[in-house]
């Protein structure tokens, strides 16, 4: 039997579950936080959520780093209150997809705290232990880890280097160990038994290394990366897990850094052989930096434009199918980056239009839908929480710069941005808690609220509405084909088409105004304006001036 496709017709809403609502008072998010918010989420008009994860962790990694894959951190709640979230989302009709992050576990897993003790115990092959080069004394290779430093560290009990490619405290498993696959295919069948929906799967093309585990070209960060991403088993284990998923109907979609589209087909073509529904990739978060988050640059739309519409087009014609998304966890907030905080509300649902309108299934993150911002006033490096941007500082010094000019990249690349309370209301701590919030709120929670979203007719939020039930309703904005329009660089306009009716939707990074023109084959006084973020929408011939980040979607019937 095909396996339903359920997934095209959704949007999806992700929680960071640490700063999204804190019920009793201790300043960290928490499952019941999360239930009392059920109905705004599904006010929103989203059909499914993904929670980041919410098992037992350290919390080195905010989750990623997990001690126990079946449980949940009791800082969130009890696996009781999970059900409760999971049985109250399916009574409103919202699908529920988990973290599985397995390329790693915690240092504090059983399975590594077993596995570091000795060389042949149950454990001992579920990680990636190697013996130094050099008597020892030099790791077994130059890998180096995403998050600064070597990827080897070296554990005294066992006289011999584990690997882990983020933090020294997420050591990677050993996929290629059998018993590790069975695992994992345990661990999803277990939420799945409960009722989960789908998952997200964590760096999921990094699970397989290359034999030999050989040198890697020497880079700044993440050294070795080339041996290990869309390593020789990946399709062989996506496989063994695809037969889990399909067994419930799950939904799958698959985090893939430097994914390109054409490598992206062979996981995600549809059909036999199919590996996930969709995949994560990252090529248009680069618009506005190099390689990584960290090595800025201006934005540059035309980057955004040519990625999206590159994906459009190869998924298309190649039976793949889109993820789209402009902002989650690890994405500083994107008014911030490719829209403009002076223009906030306009370029805020200009980039919803811009990026959700194409084909594929939209993520939205948390504050998004009220378009938060990043934490510009965090003056202090102590403020900061995420390994990556503490990591990261060193890199940065060693290079000559000082705590003041880091900060300021920070305030534009540090994870951290998109990890400050989640702004409900103007009160104290923007109504997150009643305590002392574990991070960071950002003082503009005074404006910029659900509270003061909900009471706007005009506010980001009700545009989020809006776009999300026009979605809903017609099929065009779901299945139709998609041109990209020659047009001034700084606008991105696309046409487009199904079953005879057209759709036109008109998007400018620009904070002045820039002519646009429509298409020869498109009528602009016959369609219908179905979208816009200004309240008057002058047309002259055909065209019109765009106004500072101005957005407008025209529907034409045929
Ligand atoms: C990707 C996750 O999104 C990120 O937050 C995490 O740090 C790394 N994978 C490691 O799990």
């Amino acid at each position: 039997m095909a396996k339903s496709q359920w997934y095209k017709e959704m949007s999806v809403y992700q929680i960071w579950p640490r700063s999204f609502c804190d019920s009793d008072g201790d300043g960290i998010g928490d499952l019941k936080g999360i239930l009392s918010k059920l109905d705004y989420i599904k006010s929103i008009g989203v059909d499914a959520i993904w929670f980041s994860p919410l098992y037992p962790s350290p919390q080195k990694d905010f989750g990623y780093d997990i001690a126990d894959y079946k449980s949940i951190n009791p800082e969130y709640g009890t696996l009781e209150d999970f059900k409760t979230v999971l049985d109250e989302a399916h009574k409103r009709g919202l699908k529920v997809i988990m973290d599985l992050v397995v390329n790693h576990t915690s240092d504090q897993n059983k399975w590594f705290l077993e596995s570091r003790k000795s060389r042949d115990n149950e454990y001992s092959d579920y990680y990636i232990w190697r013996d130094g080069r050099r008597n020892g004394k030099k790791p077994p290779n130059n890998w180096l880890s995403t998050f600064q430093g070597k990827a080897w560290e070296y554990c005294k009990e066992r006289g011999q280097y584990y690997l882990h490619v983020f933090a020294k405290e997420q050591p990677d498993l050993n996929m290629d160990n059998p018993k590790v696959r069975e695992e994992v295919k345990d661990i999803m069948r277990f939420w799945l038994d409960m009722g989960v929906d789908g998952f997200r799967e964590d760096v999921i093309t990094f699970i397989s290394k290359k034999e030999g585990l050989p040198n890697g070209f020497p880079l700044p960060v993440a050294t070795g990366i080339e041996h290990y991403m869309n390593g020789p088993h990946l399709r062989e284990y996506l496989s063994e897990f695809r037969k889990v998923t399909d067994e419930y109907d799950c939904f799958t979609v698959g985090e893939a850094p430097m994914m390109t589209p054409s490598r992206a087909l062979k996981f995600i073509k549809e059909g036999d052989g199919q590996l996930l529904d969709m995949m994560f990739h990252f090529q248009h978060m680069g618009a506005d930096n190099i390689v990584t988050n960290w090595l800025l640059t201006p934005f540059r739309p035309g980057h955004l434009k040519n990625v999206f519409a590159k994906w459009q087009k190869k998924m298309a014609k190649g039976g793949g199918w889109n993820a789209l998304y402009l902002e989650n966890h690890d994405q500083p907030r994107v008014v911030s980056r490719y829209g403009s905080e002076k223009y906030r509300v306009e370029s805020a649902k200009m980039l919803a239009s811009m990026c959700f309108l194409q084909s594929g299934t939209p993520f939205i993150y948390m504050g998004q839908e009220i378009g938060m911002t990043n934490a510009k006033e965090i003056d202090h490096l102590e403020t900061y929480k995420d390994v990556s941007t503490l990591n990261n500082f060193g890199m940065f010094k060693a290079l000559g710069f000082s705590e003041k000019s880091f900060l300021k990249v920070c305030h534009r690349a540090a994870r951290d941005n998109a990890r400050t309370s989640m702004q409900w209301d103007d009160s104290p701590n923007a109504g997150f808690t009643t305590g002392t919030p574990w991070f960071y709120t950002n003082p503009n929670y005074k404006e910029i609220n659900v509270k003061a979203a909900e009471a706007d007719e005009n506010s980001i939020l009700n545009f989020y509405r809006k776009l999300l039930k026009f979605r809903k309703e017609n099929d065009i904005v779901k299945y139709g084909s998609f041109r990209m329009l020659r047009t001034c660089p700084r606008i991105f306009a696309y046409v487009r088409e199904y079953q005879g009716d057209k759709m036109l939707v008109i998007n400018s990074f620009s904070d002045g105004e820039i002519a646009f023109r429509a298409p020869e084959d498109f009528d602009m006084s016959k369609a219908e304006l179905v979208l816009s973020n200004y309240e008057s929408n002058p047309v002259i011939h055909n065209g019109f001036m765009t106004k500072p980040y101005e957005t407008r979607t025209y529907l034409l019937k045929n």
